[in-house]
């Protein structure tokens, strides 16, 4: 089936990630463009009148939008149960977000609350989101476990996402983070939990049916230090899983240099990340995952963008929506808030959710950007261009957006009155 995207003032090539320097900052613009789609590939883009002659199926009017390709939102934490607004208060009267974990609340907060949910109450919470997410732009999405931290309640998780991948147009790709923090259960012997969540069962179960993709850990002051997070990934990936690692969120705690070390896919949070660790991250292929709606959320430093960005960093960026240090679904809100917070340009941001959000999540050769052959994921905005995109802060811009070739969701509310 060939699809004709016709009538577009303004299409963004996004070229296949990692994208850094020049390309980064400023990605092919492409004036009154026009997109063929083949079945679900892109097998056309350039100038309108160039378009190939012949007959199409279908077509779709962007009626003077934008297209970019779909966002891609390579770090999440989606599928969750409960809500923790009550933390959210708390810290408006002064606590820190490592006060409240290390009081008990935080990550096993929303744990209690997911040992008790079924799957059927997982998927139930979690697709409404999903809904929120992909009507906001996101086309793909990440998800990881970390709130069962039981070989059961982790297993739980992973088939809640694989039937929510099934169900929603949303690509769902999952992460395996029994490294989030050590169970009430296991106070004082986390090395024991560590054992016990990479047990061989679990792990070969999670390899076999296809489950989990990734493994993350969380290493940080009260999570897990650089030896256990190295020999958890290590064990995961001798299952099949790629190592990621929520590193330098709170301390500067080394396990950026560990990513750098195991090879791992990403490097996530970095909001306390030294100069010598930049030039380090700049002789690897790990790519760095910022997540400035956690800086946001929580009131706290961002991480030092531009220097990652002039260090010639393919930069991502990822909502990491969770319930306790970032409670936001929307990707055009971050890179909203990476204007403010990063200084990235809209340009930067949209190319930091696409083509190297796509490389964070090992698919940069087929997601994420505008080229032939690659998924047809696409978004047709009502905007002019991306600057005005990140400028109208909270205003869903999205108008039409098309998964794998097929138009999946029209914001009709936002058409043209
Ligand atoms: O990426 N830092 C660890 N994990 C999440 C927060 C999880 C939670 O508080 O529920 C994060 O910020
Ligand atoms: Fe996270």
């Amino acid at each position: 089936m060939n699809t004709l995207i016709n009538n577009i003032s303004q299409l963004v090539a996004v070229p296949p990630g990692p994208v850094s320097g020049r390309a980064f900052s400023s990605p092919p613009v492409v004036q009154d463009a026009a997109v063929v789609l083949e079945d679900d590939r892109i097998a056309w883009f350039g100038p309108a009148e160039e378009t190939p002659g012949g007959a199409y199926d279908a077509t779709v009017d962007a009626d003077g939008g934008t297209v970019v390709p779909g966002l891609v939102d390579c770090h999440t934490h989606v599928v969750f149960a409960g809500s923790r607004e009550n933390e959210f208060v708390q810290r408006i009267g002064g606590a820190t977000y490592l006060e409240i974990m290390q009081a008990g609340g935080g990550i096993r907060n929303s744990m209690r609350a997911l040992r008790r949910a079924g799957i059927d109450e997982l998927v139930g919470e979690a697709s409404p989101r999903l809904r929120r997410m992909l009507a906001s732009g996101t086309t793909t999405v990440e998800a990881k476990t970390g709130y069962g931290l039981t070989p059961d309640d982790e297993f739980k998780t992973l088939l809640a996402i694989k039937r929510l991948d099934s169900e929603s147009p949303i690509d769902i790709v999952a992460t395996f983070l029994g490294a989030h923090t050590t169970p009430p259960e296991y106070d004082g012997r986390s090395d024991e939990y560590i054992a016990a969540i990479t047990d061989e069962l679990l792990l070969s179960r999670i390899h076999e049916d296809g489950l989990a993709e990734f493994a993350d850990v969380f290493c940080e002051r009260g999570a897990f230090n650089v030896e256990q997070a190295r020999h958890y990934l290590a064990k995961c990936q001798r299952h099949g899983l790629k190592p990621k690692i929520h590193s330098e969120q709170i301390t500067n705690s080394g396990g950026t240099r560990l990513a750098i070390e195991m090879g791992a896919v990403s490097a996530d949070h970095l909001e306390c990340i030294d100069d010598d660790t930049i030039a380090a991250l700049a002789g690897s292929k790990t790519i760095p995952v910022l997540l400035p709606g956690c800086s946001f959320f929580l009131g706290s430093a961002p991480a030092p963008a531009r220097k990652l960005i002039t260090a010639g960093l393919p930069v991502a960026l990822a909502t990491d929506c969770n319930p306790g240090s970032c409670m936001i679904e929307s990707l055009p809100l971050i890179m909203s808030i990476a204007a403010s917070l990063l200084k990235m340009t809209p340009m930067e941001s949209l190319v930091a959710c696409t083509a190297n959000a796509a490389a964070a999540i090992d698919r940069a050769d087929s997601l994420g950007a505008i080229a032939r052959g690659y998924l047809a994921d696409l978004l047709i905005l009502d905007v002019p261009n991306v600057n005005r995109w990140a400028y109208q802060v909270g205003v869903n811009a999205v108008r039409t957006v098309i998964k794998r070739g097929r138009v999946v969701l029209e914001n009709w509310s936002i058409l043209r009155y």
